[in-house]
């Protein structure tokens, strides 16, 4: 057990998950503009090694386990969390406009199942502030813009949110994700559907061609889509020319949670995360890996609690994998000893 298991997160679960959140974000944004504690950091987590290193949508991924989207969605803490070992940061979900996203409590841990469910709503600052601090970057950590639409925005007029926020990330982030896949704000997976999806991806590539150098598009899916879905999907990717998927994202679904259903309906509507989703992202990776004999890069995400949770999903063709939930569970050891196993399975082979 690392030091962040036996004294830290015992300490943290005993408040509000919401709070413990501030209160955390504030240490790092404190702590990280100490460049003696970014570098101890980086001693104590990061691994580099040759092989940790992927060549994908011509990005160099220092090693191939990020953080997914939604802690840091004001990019506040980035230079420290990549200090942490992390290959790559996503920031976001943001939309053009700030908003509060719902009413609060709307952040729950299932301690036992190593679960969160969490219906956020999309609270963010906003992409202009979001930018400000984007400029003020320190370090050279691989940062992905995940963006999606305001609440009050209707679906037929998504497509002018994510325009927006492309334009005034492009010249900060290194790729973007388009996120259509949150079950926290109404309606918004309905933008997976063929036809609204098409026409979201099909302006903002138009957009990305005329820019001086084409940034990689991914595309983040939920883990609740059939096969049928799933086929449109891949169908999209390849016609729209974006560069990837990023699945999953939380689920509707409750299976694997061991709390009795009145408590889980006493929580309410959200997203589920970390270990009840872990089998089906990984299914949902296997599906589009299989389906698109490989030719579509996978950021795989949902459910790594362990090392040998992230092998699973680079085995069955991830290329690259993020974590959420198993972060809050065990901390920055997770990176780092996903990063050895990786060091000590190629050396050995
Ligand atoms: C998320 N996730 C998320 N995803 C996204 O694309 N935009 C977002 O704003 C958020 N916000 C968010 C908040 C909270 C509290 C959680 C727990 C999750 C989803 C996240 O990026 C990831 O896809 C899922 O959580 C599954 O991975 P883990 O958590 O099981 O590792």
């Amino acid at each position: 057990m690392s030091l962040y298991q036996k004294i830290i997160r015992p300490f943290l679960i005993q408040f509000d998950a919401e709070n413990i959140h501030i209160f955390t974000f504030s240490c790092f944004k404190f702590l990280q503009k100490l460049t003696v504690v970014r570098y101890l950091l980086s001693l104590l987590f990061n691994k580099r090694h040759p092989v940790l290193e992927r060549e994908l949508f011509g990005l160099r991924f220092p090693n191939p386990v990020g953080l997914a989207a939604g802690l840091d969605k004001n990019a506040e803490a980035f230079d420290i969390l990549g200090s942490m070992g992390f290959g790559f940061v996503e920031i976001g979900t943001l939309t053009p406009k700030s908003q509060d996203g719902n009413p609060k409590p709307r952040l729950f841990r299932f301690v036992n199942d190593k679960a969160i469910v969490n219906r956020m709503g999309f609270n963010n600052d906003g992409v202009v502030e979001a930018v400000e601090r984007l400029k003020k970057k320190k370090t050279n950590i691989i940062i992905g813009g995940n963006i999606g639409k305001n609440k009050l925005t209707p679906n037929e007029l998504a497509g002018d949110d994510y325009i927006n926020c492309f334009e005034e990330l492009y010249p900060y982030v290194d790729y973007f994700v388009v996120n259509v896949s949150s079950p926290n704000t109404p309606n918004l997976r309905a933008l997976q559907d063929k036809e609204p999806l098409k026409n979201i991806l099909n302006k903002l590539m138009g957009l990305n061609k005329i820019k001086t150098k084409i940034k990689p598009i991914l595309l983040k899916i939920a883990p609740d889509l059939n096969e049928n879905q799933l086929d449109d999907i891949i169908e999209i990717v390849r016609e729209s020319k974006i560069a990837g998927i990023v699945a999953t994202n939380t689920t509707i679904s409750r299976d694997g949670l061991s709390y009795n259903n009145e408590e889980i309906e006493a929580i309410g509507a959200g997203g589920l995360s970390g270990k009840p989703l872990n089998e089906k992202s990984t299914d949902v990776i296997r599906y589009i890996h299989k389906k698109s004999n490989g030719t579509i890069p996978i950021i795989g995400v949902g459910g790594i609690m362990s090392v040998q949770d992230a092998l699973d999903k680079l085995d069955v063709g991830a290329s690259l994998v993020q974590i959420y939930t198993g972060f809050i569970y065990s901390g920055p050891a997770l990176i780092k000893n996903i990063n050895k196993a990786l060091i000590a399975r190629n050396i050995n082979k």
